[in-house]
């Protein structure tokens, strides 16, 4: 069963939406060369208690961190430990937190000081096809119809597309129904209607798309050992335009969270 949300659930989504991007923004504004991604997590768990939320990850399946890092050849579930990032390192940042009884989720690749331009080049390509994704997320197109714009985004411009973790229905819990794949398998997908919320998240690699996962039972990286980068959105189905949740407090960064 795919939720939808009423107007009174919409808001509180919209908060909690918030609150996950701007301790997104926060995070990703602060990191240094240098900094442990223990140190990292530690400044997501600050920010998100001064927002009032709390980590929708710590806890979840067992999830030992309050946010995912994962650096260069890491996709998506590092766990913050004592590797410290370096400058020209890209690190993937994803923020799911809980406020109002409702999750935000959302995702981005930044760079520490700076990057070469073919990592550059692999942000940009997945950052665009998750907006190429979003820009289908309408009532009465497919899940398909989002899983189609961003494969083809990004195998237009070379790169893959990670096909064993997959976007998801989001709400009262981190993964609801349905699955929102970044990829096409023929297979019908379901209608998408007005209310639904759903995490938009292509995951995408420099080289192949097969990955692995580390001992640690968490972190996955690619199997080759390439780059690979992460964007993603909690977005609202209405009856126009997407309406994306995990938008930043305009307030500036910093806010209290009033
Ligand atoms: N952030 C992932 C997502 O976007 C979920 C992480 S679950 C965790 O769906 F347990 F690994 F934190
Ligand atoms: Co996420
Ligand atoms: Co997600």
């Amino acid at each position: 069963m795919i939720s939808i949300k009423n107007e009174r659930e919409v808001a509180a989504m919209r908060v909690a939406g918030s609150i996950a991007r701007t301790v997104l923004e926060e995070v990703a504004a602060v990191i240094q060369p240098g900094m442990t991604t223990r140190q990292i997590d530690g400044l997501a768990a600050a920010a998100i208690e001064r927002h009032g939320a709390k980590s929708a990850f710590l806890g979840y399946r067992k999830y030992p961190c309050h946010i995912c890092i994962s650096v260069n050849e890491e996709v998506v579930h590092g766990l913050a430990g004592e590797r410290r990032v370096e400058f020209g390192d890209i690190v993937s940042l994803d923020v799911g937190v809980y406020h109002g009884g409702f999750v935000g989720d959302t995702a981005k690749t930044v760079a520490v000081g700076g990057c070469s331009l073919e990592a550059q080049r692999l942000m940009d390509v997945t950052e665009r096809s998750l907006a190429e994704g979003i820009a289908q997320a309408r009532a009465g197109n497919r899940v398909s119809d989002i899983s189609r714009a961003v494969q083809r985004y990004v195998e237009a411009h070379g790169f893959s597309v990670v096909r064993e973790f997959v976007g998801h229905g989001v709400g009262r819990s981190v993964h609801e129904e349905p699955q929102v794949p970044n990829f096409v398998d023929g297979k019908s997908s379901p209608k998408l209607r007005a209310g639904m919320t759903l995490a938009i998240e292509p995951m995408v690699n420099a080289g192949k798309p097969q990955v692995q996962m580390l001992n640690d039972g968490w972190t996955v990286v690619t199997k080759d050992g390439e780059l690979s980068a992460h964007f993603e959105h909690t977005v609202l189905i209405t009856d126009g335009d997407p309406e994306i949740l995990t938008w930043p407090m305009t307030t500036a960064f910093g806010s209290k969270g009033q």
